[in-house]
């Protein structure tokens, strides 16, 4: 499987880009810097106050504020830092208040909002890059677990303007395949490449290698020659491994497009640095 996190870690820039001008001043850097330990759960007294929650977020900025601006005083400059606790009312106001012209995403209540997905999507890609390595199970804990954060997630994302629908979809699209790795086709695919039974009395295979892992052989398999696939799953997995197949396969292959222009554009933008390329796993 490719790297779907350095895909992931694409990303990164939410809806939180510093602004130019404010009138309350910009607090997103120390946001960025207060949520990450607060997911972590770093600090004892996170503990007492999920920041993480969409719908009482006042409360938790009002109860919580000692503990919010504790972490604050740590993790952020000391500028953003006496911003904040000399004029939390004001801070507490953006973050706490929907704009009355709910389309207008430049607002800034949407920007510090939109911070708090950030550490749920590096979680994501961390987790999801340790599985791939792994051929699970059906049901490993560790998958249903990132079934969830994958909700969770996207759950945050899709909250309005806080990030461009290009990204949710984009997401939504890794969680589709995350969805898949828990499902008999995939465990049938690990199974057929972990025993590489011989495939070659295949007739509909017209003398293709089916285990060359090359992007554009693989993607061939699941759109071309689909139907050899199938074939191929349902004889050495049986019937179960092939419900769904049609969406699985799609699934599939639209996500090695997506891997692949990926990479392309990361070995560019590595290119364009100066450094190597990025090597591949597998
Ligand atoms: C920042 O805002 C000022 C005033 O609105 C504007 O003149 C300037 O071009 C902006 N700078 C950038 C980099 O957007
Ligand atoms: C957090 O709580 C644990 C257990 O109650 C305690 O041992 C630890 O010292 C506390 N850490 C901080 C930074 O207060
Ligand atoms: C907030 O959401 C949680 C879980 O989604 C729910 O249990 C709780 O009642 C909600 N609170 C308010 C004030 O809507
Ligand atoms: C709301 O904001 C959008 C985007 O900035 C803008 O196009 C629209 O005119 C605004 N609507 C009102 C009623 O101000
Ligand atoms: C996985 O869990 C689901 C829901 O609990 C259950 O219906 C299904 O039979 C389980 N599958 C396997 C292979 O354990």
């Amino acid at each position: 499987m490719l790297k779907i996190f350095t895909f992931l870690a694409l990303l990164n820039q939410c809806n939180c880009a510093p602004a130019n001008t404010s009138t309350n001043g910009d607090v997103a850097p120390c946001l960025k810097e207060f949520y990450q330990p607060a997911y972590d759960g770093i600090y004892n007294c996170t503990k007492e106050f999920d920041f993480f929650v969409e719908n009482s977020t006042s409360e938790i900025f009002k109860s919580g504020k000692s503990c919010f601006l504790q972490i604050a005083e740590e993790e952020c400059s000391v500028s953003q830092y006496n911003l904040l606790s000399t004029r939390y009312q004001d801070f507490l106001d953006v973050i706490t208040k929907k704009p009355k012209n709910e389309s207008d995403c430049e607002n800034f209540h949407f920007k510090y909002n939109a911070i708090k997905c950030q550490p749920l999507m590096d979680d994501l890609g961390l987790k999801d890059a340790v599985l791939q390595k792994r051929h699970t199970k059906i049901n490993d804990s560790r998958v249903l677990e990132l079934i969830d954060l994958c909700d969770n997630a996207l759950t945050c994302m899709s909250s309005n303007c806080y990030y461009f629908k290009t990204e949710v979809s984009i997401v939504s699209a890794f969680c589709e395949t995350v969805k898949m790795s828990n499902s008999e086709f995939k465990a049938c695919e690990w199974k057929i490449e972990r025993e590489s039974p011989d495939l070659s009395e295949y007739e509909c295979l017209e003398g293709d290698d089916f285990y060359d892992p090359a992007i554009l052989n693989k993607y061939r398999f699941y759109t071309k020659m689909k139907d050899c696939t199938k074939e191929i799953m349902m004889d050495i997995c049986g019937e179960k491994a092939v419900v769904g197949f049609e969406k699985y396969a799609e699934l599939s292959a639209d996500f090695l497009i997506k891997a692949a222009k990926m990479q392309r554009a990361m070995s560019e933008v590595m290119d364009e640095d100066g450094s190597e390329n990025d090597e591949e796993d597998d």
